[in-house]
């Protein structure tokens, strides 16, 4: 059993304190938000992930894991101090380190015994060298410290098993003591341990997120060639898999990636190229490609509909993915804006994101289920693939709809089967399969 805190009980954050604590260590999750933490106790998530309330119930009621607000509380005992603040998007796409430099100032003010601090946050190369100096600033008298970079890999929805069965552990550290405890901490999860230098585990982040963006790019640009070719990007990306070279994962094309990881990680990326005078080139074809996904199912429906002024259209799903409430990025947000700048009247249904939703389009009317969604519309755009999409009745979404179009940003439909159905279909790429109805 080890002496754990946690910084910052975002998605991050939240889920490694519960799998630490569940793993047997004493953990103390801290957060600046009172509101948070007082709900927490309650044992109210402030987030959406499954799995993660019983996990965090299970803790409490065991005494591993407790939550605080206050720094003194949440280092008295600590050895291992994890910051897994928000990074989010500065100006120019470069990382706003605002809340990390926060997060370093209070434990450098407040330590009193020496610790390692593991930097979890995705945050820009160099940035745990500049920690590290911020502490040495900021404390009154001087402690031992070490710091390290542990990178998190985990995906919402599925953040649980992902951080409990990760593919590698990345620790970064000029200091090999640090290194080899923070190992053993992760040694139950039971995957390779690379140790590297802190910039390179800072790296190996950033080029991970950007590689899966690129593959997820790369299959939309093919999907807009089959499109034009006649060819259908679902079985290519199957046919391309089968390679073991290739491998299956993140070839869907669709309405392109959101949330709070990719689209930031990309331009962090090329920002920090660029500061260093590189041109980086396919980072920004990436990030094009991204951006024209979402205007390109409005240029579908047009094509369908002609003028949207006054049409009635229903968006099906609003979080960036399903399994989780976040409205990070999110494509609906995008694509909800370019169909009311043309006129056109916007509804939206989620099964989770709702509420998180109606902050960020306020415009966009919320109704209850997807066939109130279907009531009087002119079309429906799937924009989220969550599960309970793929088995609705689609007769009955079709009787109740005022055109029968369907314009399927998620590939979650049988091309053919909807044709049958009467509906006027648009897949992505989909070429001889769901190109024209
Ligand atoms: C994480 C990572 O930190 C980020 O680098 C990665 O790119 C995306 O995932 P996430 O867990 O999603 O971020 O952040 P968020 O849900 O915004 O939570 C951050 C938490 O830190 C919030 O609860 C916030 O109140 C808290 N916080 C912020 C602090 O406790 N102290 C601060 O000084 C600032
Ligand atoms: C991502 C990384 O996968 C994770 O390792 C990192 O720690 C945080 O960022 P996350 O953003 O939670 O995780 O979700 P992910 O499942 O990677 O999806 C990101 C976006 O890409 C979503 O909008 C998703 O819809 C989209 N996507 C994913 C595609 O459009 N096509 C795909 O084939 C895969």
């Amino acid at each position: 059993m080890k002496n754990i805190c946690v910084i910052g009980v975002g998605y991050v954050g939240l889920v490694t304190a519960a799998c630490f604590a569940d793993l047997g260590n004493r953990v103390v999750a801290l957060d600046i938000s009172e509101e948070r933490i007082e709900k927490l106790k309650q044992g109210i998530m402030p987030i959406y992930e499954p799995g993660l309330g019983e996990m965090v119930e299970r803790n409490v009621n065991a005494g591993r894991l407790s939550f605080t607000t206050s720094y003194k509380e949440g280092l008295k005992d600590a050895e291992f101090v994890f910051i897994c603040v928000g990074t989010p998007e500065g100006v120019d796409g470069e990382a706003d380190l605002r809340y990390v430099r926060m997060a370093a100032e209070e434990i450098a003010r407040t330590m009193d015994h020496p610790m390692i601090l593991i930097n979890k946050s995705t945050v820009p190369v160099g940035t745990g060298d500049w920690v590290a100096e911020i502490v040495r600033q900021n404390q009154p008298k001087p402690i031992e410290f070490s710091v390290v970079s542990c990178p998190e890999f985990l995906r919402e929805g599925s953040a649980i098993s992902d951080f409990l069965n990760p593919d590698r552990t990345i620790l970064g550290s000029e200091d090999p003591d640090a290194a080899s405890r923070v190992a053993e901490l992760h040694l139950p999860l039971r995957a390779p341990i690379m140790v590297t230098d802190l910039r390179t585990a800072e790296m190996i982040k950033y080029a991970s997120n950007a590689f899966l963006a690129t593959r997820i790019s790369f299959i939309n640009e093919i999907a807009n060639i089959c499109e034009a070719l006649g060819a259908d990007v679902k079985e290519v990306a199957q046919g391309m898999g089968y390679d073991k070279r290739i491998g299956h994962h993140f070839l869907e094309a669709g309405v392109g990636y959101g949330g709070s990881c990719f689209p930031k990680d990309v331009k962090a990326l090329a920002y920090m190229a660029q500061v260093q005078g590189r041109h980086p080139q396919l980072l920004q074809a990436v990030m094009d490609i991204n951006a024209y996904q979402r205007r390109h199912v409005v240029l579908k429906l047009r094509d369908i509909l002609g003028s949207l002024e006054g049409k009635i259209v229903g968006l099906m799903g609003l979080a960036f993915k399903p399994n989780t409430d976040d409205m990070r990025e999110a494509p609906s947000i995008t694509i909800a804006e370019l169909l009311l700048d043309e006129g056109a009247i916007v509804r939206g249904y989620d099964p989770v994101a709702m509420e998180n939703a109606a902050r960020v389009m306020p415009q966009v009317e919320m109704v209850e289920t997807p066939y109130k969604l279907a009531e009087g519309a002119d079309a429906i755009i799937v924009v989220t693939d969550w599960n309970e999409f793929k088995q609705l009745d689609m007769e009955r979404i079709r009787d109740s709809m005022r055109q029968p179009v369907l314009i399927d940003g998620r590939n979650i439909y049988d091309p053919k089967r909807m044709r049958e159905l009467g509906f006027r279909y648009r897949g992505v790429g989909r070429g001889y399969n769901g190109g024209e109805d």
